[in-house]
């Protein structure tokens, strides 16, 4: 009986053995007569279980059947080899190699981490706050009353929520009360991060952009930090000497409230379509923090001073690059995003 099955083990692997086509192809059956769980490997392993006489007969043939195999597999393995065509498998080392492609930063990315790296600069942390905020954080807190057309359903993403009304946060300015609410002055933050609105969109408008805002509160912080502390930002931010202006504006949670223009860095104030024909351009508001802000967040009324503002990164990447159209950032046109 064992004797049968040796003898078929080896006819059957002789003929697999010769009529297989490569070097994986005979490798297979080297594992599956030979291998740990080949096969004959099973018959040579039982060996030592039979009674005496039966492996004195069975022992050489199996063996036999063993370097039969191992020896057949060898030739045919020479014979495969002296059938490559070796010019046609020839490498040729010498030629380049594949590229890998890497990924690189968002020019929004790049743009926030200039302006990180020159405000920690200058001793301002970087703060953070949920994009999903509560509407006392975006708006109450923030002096915006409740008839604010900022709060109209066509700028805010309302949730459905279930108990506070929850949005999404129109601006970075609800972690100005969230830093204050947990820490005291001197205070002095920079806050980039992701906003919300429900606009349509266009050439300069999106409905998710980002922003950075900025607070800084001390005993007697004045307008004039303020303006110190921007122009040493823009200067540095654009590698060149900038001008500013400070012009009256409002906004709830700062009195008084400015909005600060620089002068277009793309026409040299002659006038272009960047600056819309006026040689400056809008880049941030701002103001000294609104007492009432403090009171929200916890402070004793009229016992700080700071100022805060807030610009939009989008716009500022769209200076420093001069991109002419905000919607580019998120198209995902590789053409676009390639280029930095
Ligand atoms: N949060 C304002 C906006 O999104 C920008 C802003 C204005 C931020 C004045 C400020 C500020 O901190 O003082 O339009």
């Amino acid at each position: 009986m064992l004797q049968n099955k040796v003898s078929e083990i080896k006819e059957k692997s002789t003929d697999e053995i010769k009529t297989s086509q490569s070097e994986r192809e005979l490798y297979a059956i080297q594992v599956k007569y030979l291998g740990r769980k080949g096969k004959l490997t099973a018959i040579l392993k039982g060996l030592k279980d039979l009674p005496a006489d039966k492996r004195r007969e069975i022992g050489p043939i199996a063996n036999e059947a063993r370097n039969a195999i191992k020896h057949l597999i060898a030739e045919r393995k020479k014979e495969l080899s002296e059938q490559i065509d070796w010019e046609k498998e020839r490498i040729d080392v010498t030629l380049p190699g594949k590229r890998q492609e890497i990924g690189h930063l968002h020019p929004i990315t790049l743009v926030q981490r200039d302006i990180e790296q020159i405000f920690t600069s200058m001793g301002f942390e970087i703060a953070d706050g949920p994009e999903i905020e509560t509407e006392w954080y975006n708006f109450d807190a923030l002096n915006v009353p409740p008839d604010h057309p900022a709060r109209d359903m066509q700028d805010t993403f309302w949730l459905k929520s279930e108990k506070e009304k929850l949005v999404l946060r129109t601006h970075t300015s609800p972690v100005q009360i969230r830093h204050m609410q947990k820490n005291k002055p001197p205070i002095r933050i920079i806050v980039p991060g992701r906003v919300f609105r429900n606009e349509a969109t266009d050439a300069n408008h999106e409905h998710t952009f980002y922003q950075f805002e900025g607070l800084m509160v001390d005993d007697d912080i004045s307008a004039a930090n303020f303006r110190s502390v921007m122009k040493i930002f823009f200067e540095n931010f654009f590698e060149q000497k900038v001008e500013l202006r400070l012009r009256p504006s409002y906004f709830p949670f700062t009195e008084p409230s400015f909005e600060i223009d620089m002068n277009c860095l793309v026409c040299g104030e002659k006038g272009c379509s960047a600056c819309k024909q006026s040689g400056w351009l809008e880049i941030a508001g701002a103001g000294m923090v609104n007492q009432k802000i403090f009171a929200a967040a916890g402070y004793l009324k009229n016992r700080y001073q700071g100022f805060a503002f807030g610009g939009s990164i989008d716009r500022l990447t769209m200076m420093k690059y001069k991109i002419n159209d905000i919607r580019l950032f998120h198209s995902g046109d590789l053409r676009f995003i390639k280029q930095f």
